[in-house]
């Protein structure tokens, strides 16, 4: 199950993303926003992150207009981590180094192609373990 979260900046590109999600048979549960009238991302962040970090769904996708806020929100949840990717290395290396449960998107900042195989990439890379395993641990008693 996958987190959904985005503000007014995002609301369009997670259209598109929930399309692909769709098309992949991907379940998901969406946090909000649902319109393009403003709010403030961490209203969605929020319970979207908490859900990531208690387990009832294993990976998030939070998408704002830059992707910052709602990863400095989510990164504020403990046993969330929140990568905030803007290409494939970036979004392979979060998964496979840092074993990312959210990656974040900026709507404004990304062509939707480019987004989405951000998605695709971040949904199918696996974490690489070994050296990586202690400091992911790090991160998690921080
Ligand atoms: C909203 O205008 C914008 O500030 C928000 O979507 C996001 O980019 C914040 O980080």
């Amino acid at each position: 199950m996958i987190a959904l979260a985005c503000d007014h900046g995002g609301f369009e590109l997670m259209g598109l993303v929930k399309q692909f999600l769709d098309e992949h048979r991907y379940k998901y549960k969406e946090f909000g926003t649902f319109s393009t009238e403003s709010v403030d991302y961490p209203t969605f962040a929020v319970p979207a992150g908490h859900a990531v970090a208690e387990g009832s769904c294993d990976r998030g996708i939070f998408i704002c207009g830059t992707g910052i806020g709602m990863s400095i929100a989510a990164n504020k949840i403990p046993g969330i981590r929140a990568a905030l990717c803007t290409t494939a290395f970036m979004a392979e290396m979060s998964r496979c180094h840092n074993d990312a449960n959210v990656l974040c998107l900026g709507a404004r900042v990304l062509d939707v192609d480019a987004a989405i195989m951000l998605v695709r990439i971040f949904l199918n890379t696996g974490f690489e373990g070994g050296r990586h395993s202690l400091r992911v641990a790090m991160l998690d008693k921080m």
